[in-house]
């Protein structure tokens, strides 16, 4: 029925996730140690958590899935699975609650995760479906690094020093290739039923008829932002949804979130660090109404999800959908601007070795990229392995994001990948590419 290939062999799954876990634990220690304990169970912004709490509610999740459902085993601590569940208590409410001090909710994060280690050597990794391929260990280690960019947010957000850096990408010539790229029509396979660690929302694979478009080879930049900004962009009704104009208005909005103007200059600031907005780089910290809002004015329109993950899969000479823009092996360094190698996009056109068959590029990693869809179930779609983690999100109410961002691991990004958002949120690492009819 589909035409996708196994990308795996399945001796190396049980290699493989431990490699994802160990990853996300070094990257959660990293993101914890480097402020202090005031830090750590402060709240930065009523929309985050307290870092604290984070730590916690991932050793909380990986101990309910991995311990008790996947080991049968008893809970450590049922009196704190309340503080840590999600849907019982929102942000705001969080920094209130009895939660762990940042100590023990290491030592309890760390306790989880050497008998974690455990069931995964003694498991076997087919014949149930929620440890088939390893699917369970690899669904935690994707839910530890959504933690580890919430929480790379939260640092964002938070006031005060640079307490984290990392390396800036290499700088790449200004891009001069075409503009746009067009994508031809007809159907193409969109989701999967093979990714063995891919999310309920990204399944099953189905035949979707897509009719030809034109989609911008990079991601929208600052300079062609701030061109939106210098002509009016906020100023002018014409261009903004009645929601989105409300929004604007009610809200005073009137540049990315993170920036400010200083004489002629837009100045953002980024992890602590004031500093001018570089204009060869990917628009960061747009809410949709912004991105949709420019589209228009730029006489263009967002990419519908189907129309972007047809630019980033499906590749013209062989009728298939490939896992990646580049193809089916996994991220690398040369690929994509992934996993906070970096605390910032690179400059539109890099990553040439990432582009898709048809010469789009940075697809993968950088900026989040909203599209024009709400976030709706698949035909065909099932819960698994449970309801709160797509099905009730399904809806009008959530716009989608693709091809995440710097600040996103490998192991949570993919071709199919289906992240969604208020489209109201800007503090997220969002921004988009703009499309039209062919
Ligand atoms: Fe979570």
């Amino acid at each position: 029925m589909t035409d996708e290939t196994s990308p795996f062999d399945p001796d190396a799954l049980r290699e493989r996730a431990l490699d994802a876990l160990t990853t996300a634990r070094a990257r959660t220690a990293l993101l914890t140690t480097c402020v202090d304990e005031p830090d750590l169970v402060a709240q930065h912004s009523p929309l985050m958590s307290p870092l604290v709490w984070d730590l916690a509610h991932i050793g909380n999740q990986e101990e309910l899935w991995l311990l008790r459902t996947v080991a049968g085993r008893a809970a450590m601590r049922p009196e704190i699975d309340g503080l840590y569940d999600a849907f019982e208590h929102p942000r705001a409410e969080r920094p209130s609650l009895p939660l762990l001090p940042p100590d023990e909710a290491r030592r309890y994060a760390a306790e989880v995760r050497g008998r974690a280690l455990d069931v995964l050597e003694s498991t076997p990794l087919q014949g149930r479906r929620l440890t088939e391929a390893g699917f369970a260990f690899g669904m935690i280690a994707q839910h530890e690094q959504q933690h580890d960019e919430t929480m790379l947010i939260t640092h964002q957000l938070r006031k005060g020093p640079q307490v984290l850096t990392a390396p800036d990408p290499a700088p790449a010539p200004a891009y001069s290739g075409p503009a746009e790229v067009l994508v031809p029509g007809g159907p193409f396979t969109m989701g999967t039923s093979t990714e063995p660690w891919a999310l309920d929302n990204e399944r099953p694979a189905h035949q979707r008829a897509v009719p030809a478009f034109h989609i911008d080879t990079t991601p929208v930049t600052n300079a062609a932002y701030q061109a939106f900004i210098e002509d009016g962009g906020y100023d002018d009704a014409r261009w903004w949804t009645p929601e989105g104009w409300d929004h604007v208005r009610a809200h005073g909005l009137r540049a990315p979130l993170f920036w400010r103007r200083e004489g002629a200059q837009w100045l953002r600031r980024r992890f602590g660090v004031t500093e001018v907005v570089p204009p060869d780089e990917p628009v960061l910290h747009v809410c949709w109404y912004e991105a949709d809002a420019y589209a228009r004015w730029a006489g263009r329109r967002l990419p519908t999800e189907a129309e972007w993950e047809k630019a980033a899969r499906h590749d013209p000479e062989t009728g298939r959908s490939r896992r990646y823009p580049w193809g089916d092996a996994d991220p690398t360094p040369e690929h994509a601007n992934l996993g906070q190698r970096h605390l910032r996009p690179a400059p539109a056109g890099s990553y040439p070795a990432g582009e898709s068959p048809l010469g789009a590029r940075q697809l993968m990693g950088d900026v989040w990229e909203w599209t024009a869809s709400d976030l709706l179930p698949y035909p065909g779609f099932t819960a698994f392995p449970y309801k709160e983690y797509s099905e009730v999100f399904f809806g009008p109410e959530y716009k989608v994001l693709r091809g995440g961002s710097f600040a996103v691991d490998p192991v949570a990004c993919r071709g199919t990948f289906r992240n969604w958002d208020y489209p109201v949120r800007r503090q997220i690492f969002s921004g988009f590419r703009t499309a039209r009819d062919a």
